[in-house]
């Protein structure tokens, strides 16, 4: 469910007019909708018990007015990089409602996470623990930890985006997780606080999470046997959205929760969540104007002002987004959807049924508020697209686009070359 709808015959975000906002603010940019964020926050807040600690996940998108949104709400955030931290501070997200994930914590990070006093950080191997011991003893204080195991089942996910199997670089090996407990045990700095997993993301089956849950369940009561003070427990991300409208449809979130409770109630443990995707992904669209169309030999293409710089799912993981007109009409045309990107793989989707439609005319490439903006890059020396948070009647550009000029100013010609004439 989200708040984008024809109304007359044109695409709305809320009680937005896109069409208005992007002669406003020009394309390509990037819409979220207020309404939309706070609705899936409630709905997976409302799936747990009370006192569960929704941590957002920042990576999915990161915007400071998204962020803030979603702190006003009651929400924690799960955050993979100092900058990231900084950023959930920043939008009033309280430190004890922070936990800081990753495989590459830096200790100038750790130190910024101790600084700030946040709940906990998620740790991913043993050289992690030994580091975060030695920075939190120099700075006179004990580091919360939990541990994130890998429990080793497969999501059923895209490989790229799959991280609980033992092949992949996140978490400690399930059959190192004593060891790796007893080694956090002797180190005077951390205190254990629990446990932590995450298995992937855009996952649609309920079953990979139950033999995930279960096999984290047996390691609480392992641990606990050993004497580890075991008192939350972190289950990750990873619950998928529908992209296509054959999608089918992933568990609902009061279908996850039940799962949840199922497998860890009776434990005791506070619980934490991070969810990123079903936050975000829904809430945000990509407007962009067609440049071209343009007649191919065996193709009919639909040049847009949007590139993969801007969204870059459909090249990296060959994900699907739907396109649709901003202004309503019967699909009566097939087009291969691409931006202006000099890479074959800057093709939004192939063979789209769409409205007959014209340079100038707008396009909405659908759930792309997870995943989007965050992985914008500048490639073909393009700032990536602004980003516009819609409430109600109300529009506020959260993150202009970049001009030529700023983007080149970021360089710098080094003294030893001639100063350009
Ligand atoms: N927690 C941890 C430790 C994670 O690594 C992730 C996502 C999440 C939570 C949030 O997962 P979510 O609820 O969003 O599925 N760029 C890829 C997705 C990468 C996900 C990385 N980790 C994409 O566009 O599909």
């Amino acid at each position: 469910m989200n708040h984008f709808h024809y109304n007359d015959g044109r695409l709305f975000a809320e009680d937005v007019d896109l069409t208005q906002l992007a002669e406003k603010v020009g394309t390509p940019f990037y819409c979220y909708s207020s309404a939309t964020l706070a609705r899936h926050y409630r709905v997976f807040a409302d799936a747990f018990p009370k006192g569960t600690l929704i941590a957002y996940s920042v990576k999915a998108n990161g915007n400071l007015g998204v962020l803030r949104t979603l702190a006003e709400l009651g929400a924690g955030a799960d955050v993979v990089s100092g900058g990231e931290l900084k950023k959930a501070l920043k939008a009033g997200i309280p430190a004890n409602r922070i936990v800081f994930s990753g495989v590459g914590k830096t200790r100038a990070e750790m130190m910024l996470g101790l600084d700030a006093g946040i709940h906990q950080f998620n740790v991913e191997s043993e050289p992690e623990l030994v580091a975060l011991n030695g920075v939190a003893k120099d700075l006179g204080k004990r580091a919360p930890i939990t541990i994130r195991i890998n429990p080793d089942v497969d999501a059923k996910t895209h490989a790229k985006i799959t991280t609980g199997t033992s092949e992949n670089k996140f978490g400690i090996p399930w059959s190192r997780a004593r060891a790796a407990y007893t080694l956090a045990a002797s180190l005077p700095s951390l205190e254990i606080v629990g446990v932590d997993m995450h298995i992937g993301s855009q996952i649609t089956e309920l079953s990979p999470f139950e033999a995930a849950f279960a096999r984290v369940a047996d390691l609480v009561k392992t641990l606990r046997a050993d004497g580890h003070a075991i008192k939350r427990i972190d289950l990750g991300g990873g619950l998928g959205v529908p992209y296509a409208p054959t999608d089918p449809a992933p568990p609902a979130p009061e279908l996850y929760g039940a799962a949840v409770s199922r497998a860890v109630a009776d434990l005791g443990c506070d619980l934490i969540l991070e969810p990123g995707r079903l936050i975000a992904a829904n809430a945000g669209v990509l407007v962009s104007r067609v440049t071209y169309v343009k007649e191919g030999e065996a193709k009919k293409f639909l040049i847009l002002d949007a590139g993969m710089n801007d969204l870059i799912r459909p090249a990296m993981y060959d994900a699907h987004h739907e396109i649709v007109s901003v202004r309503e009409a019967p699909n009566s045309a097939v087009y291969d959807v691409v931006g202006p990107v000099c890479e074959s793989s800057d093709l939004f989707g192939a063979n789209r049924r769409l409205p007959e439609l014209k340079e100038g005319d707008l396009v909405a490439l659908l759930t792309a508020g997870a995943y989007g903006a965050v992985m914008a890059s500048a490639y073909n020396a393009r700032p990536p697209a602004a980003e516009v948070l819609v409430k109600g009647e109300q529009w506020a550009v959260v993150r202009p686009r970049m001009s030529d000029d700023e983007l080149i100013g970021l360089d710098r010609i080094p003294g030893w070359l001639a100063p350009q004439a």
